[in-house]
């Protein structure tokens, strides 16, 4: 049984004998191209790394000319070598030649046909022999590919007949090495594993907020802060790519069949570019690379001619480095406050007559458009650059927040790469984005018309680092939910699950493992770190579980990050004394996901019983119902697993102690965060009492934060006893500070509040 992936579209299983390959092996070039010459160098390495065989590339020999020639007679005695018969060659022949259909991806096309006399692969273009070449290796045994497999006299081939031909001629991924650096050699792994797949273009997502990763001589300073951040526990953490490395990966990628494509993201997700130069923003403010992930106000200023220069200068480094006919340059997410309150920005405006903020961003799209077009590349951008209306239409979409944008792109008449966020996203879980949903992804919207579809270049997988913290972390995420996505992308076969799954499991799963790949699961989390408060023990305990084998978690007690040389927890661990825990799930020395932070606090109230009215949010739930009192302190991460969260109503809470303790002071903390919709309450009230009968008098606190305060903080409120005194019932009421106000993006919505902890001392 074969077990291709992407499955070819033509595969006859021939019944004669199988192709034997052994030491020598010939192969032979039977095109004059030097291109296919390379395609048969690249298979003489591979075959020559794991054989040991002795592999010859040569030009084509007509098959008359291939019988042994007998020694010539001379008067001296024969050359040793020239007495043994020498012992046939298995022969592999690469050629073109090969006729293009009409189709889409047709110079990709390629036939294989092996039996017991050789191997000849045929292709349109020297691509599709690379293709070919790549389905070779998948005929081979699994144990071929496997690290420490056994060395063979003979590896054994099946006689069969491939016809072969992508549906898409746009496979690709995409890779973020700005919020994670990725070593060279982890890129050039990727590589490795996306050929083998047939996937064909890496869109190498160069710059972000948190780290802008190529050097760009003429502006020193992107590299020189840009490409570091002081991590929030003083490391500092990043790197970046010298041009003759960039020049490295093209080349690697080259030969393995993938045209890699360069973003460089304007005018948004532009910290890492402000901080090392702040005069290309519209306030001139100077920034530092942030450490936190989300959107930011701050975006370069297209009303600065400054802004033109540098974007120009930078791409003109670009672009020689990159030979694809693409450039891509972002333009999502581009929040438009800085532009609304920028004179040079509203000029603009004026001088172009455009309507509002998104034409502006048009209007900026358009320009670097033009520009890149004299560089004979075409620009690509993220949906968002279709908000402000007709762009240039050799303008390449690609659709990222839903799939309506691959539907409104190709109706607008551009080109589309397809990458709807609720198919494609790899960096989501596998349990929100599992390779059941990733393989039922159709990138051709329905109802398109044939001309339309023709638009529909193909797709990308992206894998956004933010969470994505080491190279193999990034082999978790990828493998094997790409390998579903490769064969959507490459084969037009209806697509069946089952036969899906039984490939994988008899063959790709055991050849990605043997080759040392950190395989991920299909459908769960890959890493679930939390933390519950054991009520019997009063004592939180450490939970985990991992989605894939060899992920450990380790912990360090005294602040310090922790390494693969900290000490293991497991489920169950208890969290005892105070100060902060941090827990860090590692595949042998390197991290998988990020840690985890917790804030241990001893006080009176540990273990309460707390009555929330209304429960919390089943989102926000935090360690449970008595979250409140588990001597855990949320952080200033909302979705740290500390807050429990309610969107919309007050909320009262009621503690009970299971006996009186001697109180001097009641607190609880709530946190603002109003990009999050989280706001502080208006007003909290407390009262308390010994027996549950006779209370307090409320004591009532407020704050004077205002509702629209950006950025993230937690306030405490408090309230001091008289004197110590003994109390075993404690009522918190916290007032929602109400609806959203009209210039929040969630105007007239509920605001949601977050408690943690009740703290009694
Ligand atoms: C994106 O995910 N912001 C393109
Ligand atoms: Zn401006």
């Amino acid at each position: 049984m074969l077990s291709l992936l992407p499955q070819p579209r033509s595969v006859i299983i021939d019944s004669g004998a199988p192709f034997a390959l052994r030491n020598p092996v010939r192969i032979e070039v039977a095109a004059t191209d030097s291109a296919y010459r390379e395609v048969a160098e690249f298979l003489a390495e591979v075959l020559r790394a794991r054989t040991g065989f002795t592999v010859q590339v040569a030009p084509s020999v007509p098959a008359s000319a291939r019988a042994p020639r007998a020694p010539r007679a001379t008067g001296v005695a024969p050359a040793r070598r020239a007495t043994r018969a020498p012992r046939a060659a298995s022969i592999i022949v690469i050629g073109g030649g090969l006729p293009a259909d009409a189709s889409l991806g047709a110079d990709e096309r390629y036939t294989l046909a092996a039996d017991v006399s050789g191997i000849r692969i045929r292709a349109v273009s020297p691509r599709g022999a690379l293709w070919g070449v790549q389905t070779l290796r998948q005929l081979l045994p699994i144990e071929f590919d496997a690290l420490n497999g056994a060395p063979r006299a003979t590896w054994s081939i099946a006689a069969v007949r491939i016809d072969d031909t992508p549906r898409f001629v746009w496979r690709g991924t995409m890779l973020d090495v700005s919020r994670h650096f990725l070593p060279l050699a982890a890129v050039k792994r990727h590589l490795d594993l996306m050929s083998r797949y047939k996937l064909n273009v890496l869109h190498w997502h160069l710059t972000d907020d948190q780290g802008w990763r190529i050097e760009i001589a003429k502006y020193p300073e992107l590299t020189r802060v840009g490409a570091w951040r002081t991590e929030t526990d003083g490391r500092r953490t990043g790197g970046f790519y010298t041009q003759p490395e960039i020049r490295e990966v093209v080349e690697y990628a080259r030969r393995r069949g993938i045209m890699v494509i360069p973003e460089i993201e304007m005018p948004g997700h532009e910290m890492a570019a402000l901080a090392a130069y702040p005069e290309l923003g519209c306030t001139g403010e100077q920034f530092t690379v942030p450490t936190t992930w989300g959107v930011f106000a701050d975006v370069l200023c297209p009303g600065k001619s400054f802004t033109f220069t540098f974007v120009q200068d930078v791409l003109d480094e670009v672009i020689p480095l990159f030979p694809a006919p693409f450039v891509h340059i972002g333009g999502d997410e581009v929040p438009k406050d800085r532009w609304r309150d920028c004179a040079s920005c509203q000029a603009i405006i004026q001088r172009e007559g455009l309507a509002n903020e998104d034409e502006l961003q048009r209007w900026f799209t358009d320009s670097i458009g033009r520009f890149l077009a004299t560089r004979g590349r075409r620009l690509i951008g993220w949906n968002e650059i279709m908000h402000g209306g007709r762009l240039l239409p050799s303008t390449v979409v690609q659709s990222w927040e839903d799939s309506s944008w691959t539907r409104r792109g190709i109706e607008a008449g551009h080109e589309v790469i397809a990458s709807p966020n609720e198919w494609t996203y790899l960096d989501a879980s596998p349990r929100d984005r599992p390779l059941a949903k990733i393989y039922a992804f159709e990138p051709v919207p329905p109802g398109a018309t044939p001309e339309q579809a023709r638009r529909v270049l193909g797709g990308e997988v992206p894998l956004w680092s933010e969470r994505i913290t080491s190279p193999a972390n990034l082999e978790f995420m990828a493998w094997p939910r790409a390998l579903a996505f490769a064969e959507v992308m490459w084969s037009d076969a209806p697509r069946d699950l089952r036969r899906l799954t039984a490939r994988l499991t008899n063959d790709h799963l055991l050849r990605l493992r043997g080759m040392g790949v950190a395989v991920g699961p299909a459908d769960v989390e890959l890493v679930r770190l939390g933390v519950a408060f054991d009520g019997v023990a009063r004592v939180p305990r450490v939970q985990v579980t991992a989605g894939a084998p060899g992920i450990v978690l380790r912990m360090t007690a005294d602040g310090s990050t922790p390494s693969a040389a900290s000490p293991e927890v497991t489920s169950g661990t208890p969290l005892t004394g105070e100060g902060v825990r941090r827990l860090q799930a590692f595949y042998g020395e390197q991290t998988v996901r990020e840690e985890l932070r917790v804030e241990l606090v001893r006080h009176l109230g540990v273990g309460a019983h707390v009555t929330a009215t209304p429960p919390a949010n089943p989102q926000y739930l935090s360690t449970g119902r008595d979250a409140l009192a588990d001597g855990l302190i949320g952080s200033i991460e909302h979705g740290d697993g500390m807050w429990q969260g309610w969107w919309g109503p007050d909320v009262r809470l009621e503690l009970v102690l299971d006996s009186a303790v001697n109180a001097r002071e009641i607190s609880i903390r709530f946190m603002q965060k109003i990009g999050a919709w989280i706001a502080l309450p208006g007003a909290v009230e407390f009262s308390w009492s010994t027996d549950g009968i006779t209370w307090s008098p409320k004591s009532i606190r407020q704050h004077a934060v205002p509702v629209l305060q950006g950025g993230a903080r937690i306030e405490t409120f408090s309230v001091e006893l008289p004197s110590p005194t003994a109390i075993r019932f404690v009522r918190i009421s916290a007032r929602s500070s109400g609806p959203l106000p009209a210039s929040h993006p969630g105007a007239g919505r509920p605001s949601w509040l977050f408690a943690d902890e009740v703290v009694i001392r």
